[in-house]
């Protein structure tokens, strides 16, 4: 497996037209692993079942060896051995990959009094600051410095405090709870962000024998513990991952079904699918999706924390909208730049005018058409290759690396549901003969 970058270059070749139909099995949540994955150094030995192998987690992997930790990846399964960790120091090459890398501080300067970080890199998506989590870090005691992209922070015993979130960030808050979990005294976050991923590392620390309450609301309590002990966890499905393939059926005008799905969790995806005419059915950790030939336009939709409409999914809202039937807009709230994805959707026929960068007028044509585009980040990616199956024509998505971040394998899930998706990678510079895989 590849991230950011390597011997190989990937694009996906998508014949548009087919309906999607049949059903696919979600795997576990990217943005709940990888923090999860953060907090194992707090701890001793955890089992975590349900991993995505996906690039991010073989990124996080490699940061949790270079601090020292035993890790070992077998199926879905990670078993993370924390008690050899012989580093604070995050390094630098891995922290550029990966934003959700800045996670590793909380619990690393939680568990030494030490951490030594660098600004994290991860998708571009605007400019995207850490000063909340290292405001957390401050208010719970530690001495934070910087120098340079370098940030040294240092506390002999962190203490619990209030820590008020000035605006809700999910890593901030995840940095916090990390921080405070074996913080001398209570810790109470307020503002705290409410993304069922921060329950999932909630439920994962309170099996390790943290004491955290509150996580899904936007008040979290954290009473600091000595130590915590060996867990075993498995790890929520991806609410995301399940919202694409919904926003695929929907674009198709398919009869999907997705199993190992949390119905409260993607609600907020639903709710807006049905304003576009699509019918999103419950069942037992399933959901059924029906949906007409054409959608039909969302007069305004706008993204936002959760509950709100998960930024994650906009730009493939972007996508489906652009051949809804009427005039559509989507604001951004959340990132000051998520765009990339709409003159890419351009090239293959859409009618979207991007105004400020943060809201799309999107003006739904009959349909578009196949074209070569490419991602210039995660969801930008997902975005193109739902697009293409909408479209006449071949539509060729290049720079594969993104989506591999958050999907294990979206070629053959959407395969499994009827769609014409071949993955192609080649060897970038001594074998240039793609290869079908
Ligand atoms: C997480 C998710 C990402 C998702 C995002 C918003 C992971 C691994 N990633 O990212 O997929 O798109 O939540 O749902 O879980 N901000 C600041 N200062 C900070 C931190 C954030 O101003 O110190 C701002 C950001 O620029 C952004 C907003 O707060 O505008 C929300 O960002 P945040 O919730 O922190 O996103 P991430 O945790 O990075």
């Amino acid at each position: 497996m590849i991230y950011g970058g390597g011997d190989f270059v990937g694009e996906y070749r998508i014949t548009g037209g087919a309906r999607l139909t049949g059903e696919v099995t979600i795997g576990g949540s990217k943005n709940a692993v990888l923090p999860i994955l953060a907090a194992t150094v707090l701890g001793k030995r955890s089992v975590i079942h349900n991993c995505p192998k996906i690039s991010d987690t073989y990124c996080t992997i490699d940061i949790l060896r270079g601090l020292g930790c035993d890790v070992g990846f077998d199926g879905h399964t990670i078993v993370v051995d924390a008690r050899g960790i012989a580093s604070h120091h995050l390094p630098e090459d891995l922290m550029d990959k990966m934003r959700s890398s800045i996670i590793f501080a909380g619990g690393l300067l939680g568990r030494f009094g030490l951490v030594v970080a660098h600004y994290p890199g991860g998708c571009s998506l605007g400019d995207r600051p850490i000063d909340l989590h290292l405001e957390a870090f401050r208010q719970l005691g530690a001495l934070v410095e910087e120098e340079g992209q370098v940030i040294y922070a240092r506390a002999k015993k962190l203490a619990g405090a209030r820590v008020v979130m000035k605006k809700t960030s999910v890593g901030a808050t995840q940095n916090a709870i990390l921080a405070a979990v074996l913080a001398k005294g209570t810790t109470t976050i307020e503002n705290a962000a409410r993304e069922p991923e921060i329950v999932d590392l909630q439920r994962f620390l309170v099996a390790a024998g943290a004491k955290v309450t509150g996580a899904g609301t936007s008040t979290v309590i954290i009473e600091g513990v000595a130590e915590l002990g060996d867990v075993e966890h498995t790890i929520m499905p991806d609410r995301i991952v399940a919202g694409t393939y919904l926003a695929a059926g929907a674009i198709t005008g398919g009869h999907i079904r997705l199993n190992n799905v949390v119905y409260e969790d993607i609600k907020p995806i639903a709710d807006r699918l049905a304003d576009a005419g699509v019918t999103v059915t419950l069942e037992e950790k399933a959901v059924a999706l029906a949906a007409p030939q054409r959608l039909a336009a969302i007069d305004y939709m706008a993204t936002g924390p959760h509950p709100g409409f998960p930024t994650d999914m906009q730009p493939q809202f972007t996508a489906m909208l652009a051949t809804a039937h009427g005039n559509s807009i989507i604001s951004e709230k959340v990132f000051d730049a998520r765009d990339k994805h709409v003159a890419e959707l351009a090239k293959m026929g859409a009618d979207i005018r991007n105004v400020d960068r943060k809201r799309f007028h999107i003006s739904g044509v009959q349909r578009l058409h196949g074209a070569v585009v490419e991602a210039h980040d995660l969801r930008c990616g997902a975005a193109l290759i739902l697009a293409g199956l909408g479209a006449y024509g071949e539509t060729v998505v290049g720079n594969s690396i993104y989506v591999e971040r958050g999907y294990e394998a979206i070629h053959q899930d959407l395969q499994a549901l009827g769609a014409d998706v071949k993955f192609v990678t080649a060897r970038s510079q001594n074998n240039p003969k793609p290869q079908d895989i």
